[in-house]
């Protein structure tokens, strides 16, 4: 059974060389973790605090939350990346984390070399990763430019060569950030029903971003990150209307409902 549980998480990030006198006390800045001191009189930004957390096979969660509120970190913390300054996080199950584009990936090797290299990263085996190469190579539609250096690739092509690893395994529990969003409308709208089929396929499904497009098509539930912490947490389209306001809550019930309807008439998509 794959879950993961965090008990009043915490992460802070001490920061040494902050100018700590022109710091003004108590203010909240719209963008952010709160900037604090800790024990040691060391300027700390409080990323995350008192995070509780507990998720089952099934889950496909949503974060959503302002630049800075602790999203990207609370991904990282539950990928093992970043250790609770304070609080536990018992994750357990294979992750598969999407969200830095760049681990993983040699800048100076093929993109089907870099196929291997981020297939291993995730968990696989040269032989599997051999098995899937033609199969992610067109899902890519990268072309010629899968035998050249990864460096001669633009932010969205990396993303169709992320995204096509990643696609092609089996994940337990996946964590993406929305890095995702780079690649174009067209290939996005491919890349959709890819996504979708994985997702139904991993057991965990965190996923931070700023789409409310993206978040109606992979989630059921979401989480309201404000400040680092949870201010909200319930349906997507109640978390996003509590965030965002009525209309962005009735702009993400229209998605779902359609696709509702879709997923019952597949001749539809
Ligand atoms: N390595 C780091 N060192 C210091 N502070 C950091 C570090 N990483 C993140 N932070 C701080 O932690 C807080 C949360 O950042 P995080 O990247 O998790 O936000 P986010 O919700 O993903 O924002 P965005 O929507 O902009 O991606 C911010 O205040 C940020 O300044
Ligand atoms: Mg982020």
């Amino acid at each position: 059974m794959v879950s993961i549980d965090t008990y009043n998480a915490c992460v802070d990030f001490p920061i040494f060389d902050a100018k700590s006198r022109s710091l003004k006390k108590a203010m909240l800045s719209s963008a952010g973790g709160v900037i604090g001191k800790n024990a040691n009189n060391t300027v700390v930004v409080e990323a995350l605090k008192d995070i509780n957390l507990h998720l089952r096979e099934g889950d496909r969660v949503g974060l959503v939350g302002h630049n800075g509120a602790g999203k990207s970190t609370l991904l990282r913390l539950l990928s093992g990346i970043y250790e609770p300054t304070r609080g536990t996080s018992h994750v357990r199950g294979r992750v598969a984390p999407v969200f830095d584009l760049g681990v993983g990936m040699d800048p100076e090797v093929s993109g089907y070399d870099n196929i291997i290299i981020r297939g291993l990263f995730l968990g696989q085996t040269i032989k599997q990763m051999k098995a899937k190469m033609d199969d992610i190579a067109e899902f890519t539609e990268l072309g010629d430019y899968l035998a050249m250096p990864l460096r001669t690739y633009s932010t969205g092509m990396r993303v169709r060569l992320a995204l096509g690893v990643v696609t092609s395994i089996e994940p337990e529990i996946l964590l993406l950030d929305e890095g995702i969003g780079a690649v174009d409308a067209a290939f996005m709208n491919k890349a959709r029903i890819r996504l979708q089929d994985m997702v139904k396929r991993s057991g965990i499904l965190v996923f931070a971003s700023h789409s409310n497009d993206f978040l109606a098509q992979l989630c059921n539930t979401a989480l309201w990150v404000d400040h680092g912490q949870i201010r909200q947490a319930g349906l997507v389209d109640e978390v996003v209307e509590a965030y965002e306001g009525p209309g962005a809550g009735e702009y993400v019930r229209e998605l779902l409902k359609r696709f509702e309807t879709q997923d019952a008439d597949p001749r539809s998509t």
